[in-house]
């Protein structure tokens, strides 16, 4: 396996059409920049980049609906998203754009080189064109009525009401709207990308993390959603697609190439190189090489995104490297699911959402506790969900009760004993531990040890992306720097024997450097402050993990003997239910109505008696694959995760998720139903779904935190 000596860390670029919300922030900025800032405390070199999304329908869409031009739209957002960003300490080493002259000549290349490798075919195929504007249509600009449901405002590439996935020749009844014209279809040509040719070496570089045999990854690192989601493509197999448009808004294919007039690169192409182009600027910026980070192969690339970007960075983008040569592949892309919003999908349309600057306007000090709640509940491996009741429980009793508290506590005390120096003691004095255990002599010692090991564990959750349990690793030091000194109640026993007191004391100052170190990545603003609390210079990130654990391994103190901490001061505080019921009703009041159901519920169905209710075996399961039964558009066959074994269930829902919003979702499992063939699969069970009156379907969720298996009743 190739050693790995620098880290080149990305965060989806964000289009740059409408402001950031609080499901962006925990689904790729906020992981990515807690893995940086990590990944810098351990010493390692590191370019975290990302930029603005600046091309694409995304953005024609949203000039034409305000009457603006597209590079006035971007401006607006692209200063926004540097604001937002800095504000809420995102540690970029550089934010970008793609509308930046070096990203259109570095994507230009790109194009070039393979155009002149041949990688691309070029294919004529029929599109939509608007003859009153005088252009082809992007999918998005394209209205009708979808094929499933009869909505008549479904978009070229899907219907927002009933989810599925279209193109633009299914809908009946098209309409362009720019014109609101009828579309025709003509011939346009363009170059396409051959995915299929590269199903062979995705196979073996997605399950064996090998490309010629030599291991690039080791996939079992990657989490299974994110593995599971590109294996459902690729077994869906793979088609050549197009990576030019023809829109008046983007990036120029090169006008040398014949047939490039009027053809700019398709946005999925440009963007991804966006990382390229951002690290270039960086490295000319900063006296680095930037092929150092993209060409050698001790290099690692990690990705961090949302689950609707895995089959462009998984599989899209990796083709475009490797069609290239040259590149390294992504190492590990550690999506996260999504986060939802009080009970609902955030939706930007429908304006549910908490939109990161407003946040920031009403709460202008507390980006910590948003961080730290937003990580505490981080979509790591399936969706979560942001309430602001549950933002105020974690603050009010987590920030203030556990960690504030704590902190407060033992400077207090510090101060107040010892005059702020950290004070000397008799190795042999006993107290006694969080767990209440029997006094110990030399118990100063193994207790450096047992939080040596926590940090270690620490260490072992950030190196795997598991965020949610490198801070609840942390808050546990806090809770048993709490217990010790609720246990020996040093304010008592200060009156009884102050050498006793001494070894306590001086104990909990070494937590508190490790929680200072070890929060940074969570909670920058804050382990700030905790440093100067301790009166310690300010974290650089430079290996300060490292050194905090080296020295603790060999049982040395991290604050020493004499060193003078500074005066308490408040690091959190209560938030009030005043605060928590106003955002909640400015939730509601902002929030665009959706359409009211016309259809009246189902009528109840006939009564059934307790026991055959109870006959029912209902457990809690996830779905770990999904794919399309072959010729029967309303199936997916699904494999669950039942706890203690696999199921096969072949359900009836294909119309309503795709295969990869199905994956990782956490179902209820009728367990018991008997087994039946559909299309020669054994259908192992059934799962159960709710009806909504517009038709469309949502899985009956177990609660968070539920694990596979548990049964149901
Ligand atoms: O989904 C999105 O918001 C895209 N703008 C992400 C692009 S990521 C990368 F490829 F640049
Ligand atoms: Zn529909």
């Amino acid at each position: 396996m190739r050693e790995i000596n620098r880290y080149l860390v990305t965060a989806a670029l964000p289009y740059a059409n409408g402001p950031l919300h609080i499901g962006h922030l925990a689904g790729a900025y906020l992981s990515a920049d807690i893995y940086s800032r990590y990944l810098r405390l351990t010493g390692q070199d590191v370019a975290f980049i990302c930029g603005s999304d600046e091309h694409g329908a995304a953005i024609t869409i949203k000039a034409l609906q305000e009457n603006k031009e597209p590079q006035e739209i971007v401006d607006t957002y692209h200063a926004l998203f540097q604001d937002t960003f800095q504000k809420m300490g995102i540690s970029f080493d550089k934010y970008h754009r793609t509308s930046a002259e070096l990203h259109h000549q570095t994507s230009q290349d790109f194009f070039r080189e393979l155009h002149k490798r041949g990688e691309f075919i070029e294919k004529e195929s029929e599109q939509y064109y608007d003859p009153i504007a005088k252009q082809f249509l992007a999918d998005r600009y394209i209205k009708g009525t979808c094929p499933k449901c009869s909505h008549d405002s479904a978009y070229g590439d899907q219907c927002e009401k009933c989810g599925s996935a279209l193109s633009p020749t299914e809908l009946i009844n098209p309409e362009s709207t720019l014109s609101e014209g009828k579309p025709e279809l003509r011939t346009t040509t363009h170059w396409f990308l051959p995915l299929d040719k590269y199903e062979g070496w995705l196979n073996e570089w997605i399950n064996k993390g090998t490309v010629d045999g030599e291991q690039l990854h080791f996939p079992e690192e990657w989490k299974n959603h994110v593995l599971g989601q590109c294996r459902s493509w690729l077994d869906n197999g793979l088609h050549p697609r197009a990576m030019t448009r023809d829109l008046s808004w983007g990036v120029d294919v090169p006008q040398e190439i014949p047939g490039a007039e009027g053809k700019k690169l398709y946005v999925w192409l440009d963007a991804p190189i966006g990382y390229i182009s951002a690290t270039k600027e960086w490295a000319a910026e900063n006296d680095k090489n930037w092929e150092d980070y993209w060409k050698s192969e001790d290099s690692a690339l990690i990705h961090f995104i949302g689950k609707d970007n895995i089959v462009f960075h998984c599989l899209i983008f990796p083709s475009i490297l490797k069609a290239h040569e040259g590149y390294v592949l992504p190492y590990n892309v550690p999506a996260n699911q999504f986060m939802n919003l009080e009970g609902d999908k955030i939706s930007t349309s429908r304006n549910w959402a908490i939109w990161v600057h407003e946040y920031l306007e009403d709460m202008p000090d507390k980006q910590d506790e948003l961080r730290y709640a937003l990580a505490k509940n981080m979509p790591e491996l399936k969706d979560s969900e942001f309430t602001w009741k549950g933002f105020q429980d974690a603050n009010n009793n987590e920030l203030v009760n556990n960690l504030a508290n704590f902190i407060n506590r033992v400077v207090v005390l510090t101060n107040k004993y010892y005059d702020g120096a950290v004070p000397d003691f008799d190795e042999d004095t006993s107290f006694i531990g969080p767990e209440g255990e029997e006094s110990l002599p030399a118990f100063h010692d193994s207790e450096l040890v047992r939080l040596n090991d926590n940090l270690l564990d620490y260490r072992q959750q950030m190196c795997k992306f598991d965020f949610r349990g490198g801070l609840k690793t942390l808050m546990l030091i806090s809770s048993q720097g709490n217990q010790i000194l609720q246990a020996n109640e040093p304010w008592k026993l200060i009156k009884e024997d102050e050498e006793a007191v001494k070894p306590i004391m001086n104990l909990m100052l070494q937590y508190l450097k490790v929680l200072a170190v070890g929060m940074r990545p969570f909670l920058p603003f804050s382990a700030d402050k905790m440093m100067t609390l301790l009166n310690l210079p300010a974290i650089t990130e430079e290996g300060e993990l490292n050194a905090i654990g080296e020295s603790l391994c060999e049982g040395e103190l991290i604050v020493p003997v004499a060193h003078k901490i500074g005066t308490p001061s408040h690091l959190f505080s209560r938030i009030d239910d005043e605060v928590i019921k106003a955002q909640v009703e400015k939730l509601e009041a902002t929030k665009v109505a959706s359409t009211p159901s016309a259809t009246p519920a189902a009528p109840l169905k006939s009564t059934v008696q307790f026991d055959d209710f109870m006959k029912m075996d209902l457990r809690a399961a996830t779905i770990i694959e999904a794919k399309k039964v072959k010729k029967a558009d309303k199936l997916l066959e699904l494999t669950l995760d039942v706890g203690f074994e696999k199921r096969t269930v072949v359900s009836g829902i294909a119309q309503h998720f795709s295969p990869e919003e199905a994956l990782g979702q956490q179902v209820t499992l009728l367990a018991n139903l008997a087994p039946r063939k559909i299309r020669g699969v054994e259908s192992q069970g059934m799962i159960l779904m709710a009806e909504n009156g517009d038709g469309s379907l949502k899985f009956i969720q177990p609660t968070e935190g539920t694990e596979n298996g548990s049964s149901i009743s």
